[in-house]
């Protein structure tokens, strides 16, 4: 039976401490939540979710797990391990929000394996997919706006292309412990992006000031170039939300397309809590 590390988690629906009997977490109120037959445990009550079933479709999520499992976005990966290494040298708790199916979540828990990891989603299919990924991980269904955990318990959050709730975020993390936050930037898959719309509006991309919980501490810009071929592509058009939004008839590439060559386009971005 998966054990979580109760220490960090609440009851989303009270806030009480969380402990564990079993195959159930419980907070004294007697609220109980099951930890799925997977190894997740569902922390997402229904008046928090926004929709029946929030967040990536199982299409996106499969074809997510395709491409990244390929290794084309192992720099971001090295880029945020290196900006946890540098600014919480001494980390214990790491929440990685927004974990998808796990593809960071899992590289984090392996380069910090002295520190307990929670992956957090709002998407139940995606959790599920993340918890084959590594059992050690605390995966759990749950919104970045009420996160599930105590105050002050986290030394790093990581936000990998999802979302930030400054607020929140700051009431999880110990003073001095910091947000690190990957946005793409205005270049990020701009080749991809020509190919699918008809225009393509170049827009100046640089991640919002904070709101005042959190203080940018650090906020670089990185770039890479990366080769893909049509199935590849085909991926990675299926996992973005591109896929949604662009025409039915531009969701299939042209056959006279072997390869692109693509820019990949990210800020580095640390806040950090006062
Ligand atoms: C672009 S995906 C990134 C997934 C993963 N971090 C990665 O880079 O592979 C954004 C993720 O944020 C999740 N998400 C969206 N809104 C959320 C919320 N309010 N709370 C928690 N997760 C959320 C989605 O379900 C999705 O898995």
């Amino acid at each position: 039976m998966k054990e979580f590390h109760c220490q960090n988690l609440i009851c989303p629906l009270c806030g009480e401490p969380l402990h564990q009997l079993d195959g159930s977490l419980f907070c004294p109120r007697r609220h109980t939540f099951d930890i799925a037959r997977q190894g997740y445990i569902h922390l997402l009550p229904v008046q928090q979710k926004h929709s029946l079933s929030p967040g990536d479709t199982p299409d996106m999520l499969a074809a997510r797990r395709a491409f990244l499992d390929e290794g084309h976005y192992l720099p971001v990966c090295r880029d945020t391990v290196n900006a946890i290494r540098t600014y919480a040298p001494s980390i214990r708790t790491l929440i990685d929000v927004g974990c998808g199916e796990g593809y960071y979540t899992a590289r984090f828990a392996q380069e910090f394996p002295h520190a307990v990891i929670i992956g957090a989603d709002i998407a139940k299919a995606a959790v599920r997919m993340a918890c084959a990924r590594d059992r050690s991980v605390d995966w759990m269904t749950a919104t970045a706006s009420h996160l599930p955990v105590a105050d002050g318990c986290a030394d790093a959050i990581t936000a990998m292309f999802s979302l930030v709730c400054e607020e929140e975020f700051a009431r999880v993390l110990r003073p001095g412990g910091i947000v690190v936050e990957i946005t793409a930037g205005s270049d990020h898959l701009i080749e991809l992006k020509r190919l699918i719309y008809d225009d393509v509006f170049e827009q100046h991309k640089h991640p919002k000031p904070p709101q005042g919980f959190l203080r940018e501490i650090s906020c670089e810009r990185h770039s890479f170039r990366l080769t893909l071929d049509r199935t590849q592509l085909t991926r990675l058009l299926q996992m973005t939300p591109h896929t949604l939004r662009v025409r039915p008839e531009r969701r299939v590439l042209p056959d006279t397309l072997p390869s692109l060559s693509l820019t990949a386009d990210y800020f580095v971005r640390v806040l950090q809590k006062p």
